[in-house]
């Protein structure tokens, strides 16, 4: 199985300029626009010069098959996809044939309905990362079997807890999975939006992760793999100068890590919905695996650059230049608009009681590429128990030479305390970075009963064992 995947991404990221269309000449054949565009880089200046910027495309919404307004129904068929790569036919998955997939949007509260239709030669699952599900909708093989080849599967609840920007993918051999394209976004609206011209939802990936280089290991530095954005790299969302764009990043990597920066560009949400109106603007934003970053974008006539800069899993920044990862490109002439506003409640960051519930403590060797919780590797692992609607206070300790993005199934939890500094503004997200020997303390509220996954989000260190199990009781104390 890993052979497909080693062929698909050697072959994008080691081809030449010939690129082809695609086998079943579908009119989104996104994927062998990128095959062109990263190989771009590697062709003589001469022929570069020649090649317009290509565009970035949204993905589509999602097609809602009930006119209730209070319910959305997608259905989603995942299937292989072939791209053709210099003559050479390779495969990939999609859902709905579109890589990223559609964007399903869903107003808060209403009851979502996903009909998988699983077209795959194996089975497989979807995961709402970051949606606060009943724990048999969470799309792990914990305890229930995945949606087998052939089979389909539906996936209800209701979206009752937060609004923001989520994704889902396929929790199910999921190092291949996510990595041959499946994946798209889940946006939950509140009744009160910021008001943007344009919600464009981008998603990172990264490629050029192939064995036989330093493999998926986490000594990934942002620097040396391709990025794309929306499977394009190194194009241009062109928009209306005059308009502000709410732009939601999402990184689908399995390993890479994005230091995000780009000219009066705002951070205006996180994992777990809109950041409070008083959090501290930053030049750069980190975006790793799994995790999601709005941004409000104005656009006067100047682009803007989207950039990352290095960033090593092995303490932070690494060497080299900041690359552009895709430009804003006005069309036309404007002034440059005015920001956007929303509600913003001042939430007061709850004080640390300094006692511990529960201690994870995050190990590894990247040389021998073990992976460890509590010295434990995931199945083999201790199922810590809480008491339903507990309040838990988790410290996580990375005591490894790497860092590691930390996300928990069926909740949010709150940011207490980084390194003993306690944060200044609330922060409550699903996917949070444990720099390289570092402290973490969190607040959880445990309102979701099941057996939460709560794993590092670099795929190869969680499929290696870094991942556990949380089980909320079902009852109260
Ligand atoms: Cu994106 Cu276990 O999650
Ligand atoms: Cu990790």
């Amino acid at each position: 199985m890993r052979g497909a995947l080693v062929i698909v991404l050697v072959a994008l990221a080691g081809c030449g300029t010939e690129g082809e269309a695609s086998l079943d000449a579908a009119p989104d054949s996104i994927l062998d626009a990128s095959v062109e565009d990263a190989t771009a880089a590697d062709a003589d200046a001469a022929s570069d010069a020649d090649l317009p910027t290509p565009d970035v495309p949204l993905p589509p919404d999602a097609v809602d098959h009930d006119p209730d307004p209070e319910v959305v129904h997608v259905r989603l068929r995942a299937a292989p996809r072939e791209f053709v790569v210099r003559g050479e036919t390779v495969s990939g998955f999609a859902y709905n044939e579109v890589n990223p997939a559609p964007t399903i949007r869903a107003r808060r509260g209403s009851r979502v309905i996903i009909d998988v239709d699983n077209q795959l030669e194996a089975p497989t699952t979807i995961h709402w990362h970051g949606l606060h599900v009943p724990f048999d909708m969470d799309g792990v093989v914990w305890m229930g079997a995945p949606i087998g080849a052939g089979e389909t599967f539906r996936y209800e609840f209701v979206v009752s807890q937060q609004a923001g920007t989520y994704w889902y993918h396929p929790h199910f051999d999921t190092e291949r999975q996510v990595d041959l394209g499946l994946y798209g976004a889940f946006v939950i609206e509140d009744p009160v939006e910021p008001a943007s011209d344009l919600d464009a939802v981008v998603f990172f990936d990264s490629w050029g992760e192939a064995p036989g280089t330093s493999g998926h290991t986490g000594h990934r530095d942002g620097t040396h793999l391709t990025w794309t954005a929306n499977n394009v790299a190194e194009g241009a969302l062109r928009v209306a100068a005059g308009s502000v764009v709410r732009l939601r990043l999402l990184n689908a990597s399995n390993a890479g890590y994005l230091n995000i920066s780009g000219q009066g560009m705002r951070a205006i949400g996180a994992s777990q919905g809109l950041l409070p109106a008083d959090r501290e603007w930053r030049e750069r934003e980190l975006l790793v695996p799994g995790d999601r970053r709005d941004f409000e974008v104005r656009v006067g006539s100047e682009a803007v650059e989207i950039r990352t800069a290095p960033h090593t899993l092995h303490g932070g920044a690494g060497h080299g230049d900041e690359r552009v990862l895709f430009r804003i490109e006005p069309t036309g002439e404007a002034e440059l608009p005015s920001g956007l506003d929303w509600p913003s409640p001042e939430i007061r960051p709850s004080v640390d009681p300094s006692y511990t519930d529960i201690l994870y403590s995050f190990q590894g060797d990247t040389d021998l590429e073990r992976w460890f919780i509590n010295g434990e590797r995931f199945p083999d692992v201790t199922i810590e128990e809480v008491p339903l609607d507990s309040v838990q206070i988790i410290e996580l300790r990375n005591v490894s030479p790497a860092e590691h993005p930390f996300h928990m199934h069926g909740h949010g939890f709150e940011i207490l305390s980084i390194n003993d500094v306690p944060v200044s503004t609330y922060s409550f997200v699903d996917t949070f970075n444990l720099p390289v020997r570092s402290r973490v303390r969190i607040r959880l509220i445990a309102d979701n009963p099941g057996d939460w996954m709560t794993h590092c989000h670099i795929l190869p260190h969680a499929y290696d064992g870094m991942m556990t199990v949380l089980r909320v009781l079902a009852a109260s104390p």
